[in-house]
C-alpha cells in the first residue's frame, strides 16, 4: 500500500494501474468505513481511499479542529483491508491557494435539513469531491463509494456527478450499525459512556416515526413534530425528524409511501450532533 500527499504523487501512482475506485473518507476510519472500503475493492483494478478533514464543509463554530485525525491507525486498518493508495494531502497539498471556485449545488436540495442546519455544508462537500474525483480520476471513469448514512449527501453527489457528465459510478453503501442500532460515525468518539448508552434514542425514534408515518390518514407535520418534542422530553436537541420522499427529499404529499420513503434525523446530544435515517 502506498501513502501519498499530493495530487501528482496520486497521479504518477495511479499510472497504468487501470480503472480506480475511490472511497472519499475524512478519517478516523471505522468498521462503517471499512465496510466501504470492502465494497468498493472488487469495483475497480486499484482501490483509493483519501483522509481528508475538509475545512470547506464546516462552519467557524463546528468541530474542524477537534475532529479526530488517527492517520497512523486509519493507514493499519487500510492494508489489512486491500487499499492499494491512501491520499492524505494536507491543507496546503488540496488547497495550495485559496480555493475560491466552488461548486455550487442545486439549491433545491441543498439547502434543506442538512444544508438548512449547516449552510455552506454542501458546497464544501461538492467542492472538495470534485476535487478529489478530478485528482483520482483525472477524466476518465471509476467508482466512487459513499455512505447512505450522508443520505442527503449522496443523492447531492449522484446529482453533481449526472449534472457535470463526470464518467464516475456512484455507489450506496448500506448503513452500518452497532449491536444496538447506533450507526457508526466518527463523532460517536465525542459521546460520553451515558450519552453512549442513550444515543440509540435517535434511531429508535426514526423507527417508530416511519411506522406511524404508514398509518392511513396520519398528519405527518404533527407526528413529526411530536417526534422531535419525545426525543427534547429525553435531553436531545433535534435540528430535524421528518419524513420525506426518496426521490427528492420533498415532503410526500399526504401521508408516506412505502418502499419510497425515508426517515431523517438529526440532533444533538450534549456536544455531539447525530444524524440517522431510516428507508421504509
Ligand atoms: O462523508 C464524508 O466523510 C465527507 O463529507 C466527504 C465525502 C469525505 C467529503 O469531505
Amino acid at each position: 500500500m502506498q501513502l501519498v500527499h499530493t495530487i501528482a504523487d496520486l497521479r504518477a501512482a495511479l499510472q497504468g494501474r487501470g480503472r480506480p475506485s475511490l472511497v472519499p473518507t475524512m478519517g478516523n476510519l471505522h468498521e462503517g468505513h471499512l465496510a466501504l472500503v470492502r465494497q468498493a475493492k472488487p469495483l475497480g483494478d486499484v482501490l483509493v481511499t483519501s483522509i481528508f478533514v475538509n475545512r470547506l464543509q464546516f462552519l467557524p463554530h463546528e468541530d474542524f479542529d477537534s475532529y479526530p485525525r488517527t492517520l497512523q491507525a486509519d493507514c493499519s486498518h487500510l492494508q489489512a483491508h486491500g487499499c492499494d493508495i491512501v491520499f492524505a494531502p494536507s491543507e496546503r497539498d488540496l488547497y495550495p491557494e485559496p480555493q475560491t471556485f466552488t461548486v455550487t449545488p442545486d439549491p433545491q436540495l441543498a439547502n434543506m435539513l442538512e444544508g438548512h442546519f449547516r449552510p455552506g455544508f454542501f458546497t464544501g462537500v461538492c467542492t472538495v469531491v470534485m476535487k478529489l474525483f478530478w485528482s483520482v480520476f483525472a477524466g476518465s471513469s471509476g467508482t466512487a463509494v459513499f455512505g447512505r448514512k450522508d443520505y442527503q449527501q449522496q443523492m447531492v453527489i449522484r446529482q453533481m456527478v449526472r449534472q457535470f457528465a463526470l464518467p464516475i459510478d456512484i455507489v450506496a453503501a448500506d448503513i452500518h450499525r452497532a449491536p444496538d442500532g447506533l450507526a457508526l460515525s466518527s463523532r460517536n468518539s465525542y459521546l460520553s459512556a451515558s450519552e453512549r448508552a442513550q444515543a440509540t434514542q435517535l434511531h429508535d425514534a426514526l423507527q417508530r416515526l416511519s411506522q406511524a408515518a404508514l398509518e392511513p390518514g396520519v398528519d405527518l407535520t404533527r407526528l413529526e413534530a411530536e417526534a422531535m418534542q419525545a426525543l427534547r422530553a429525553k435531553g436531545w436537541h433535534p435540528d430535524y425528524l421528518t419524513v420525506r420522499q426518496r426521490s427528492d427529499l420533498q415532503p410526500p404529499a399526504g401521508t408516506a409511501r412505502a418502499n419510497q420513503s425515508v426517515a431523517l434525523g438529526a440532533a444533538r446530544l450534549g456536544k455531539t450532533r447525530l444524524i440517522d435515517n431510516l428507508e421504509f
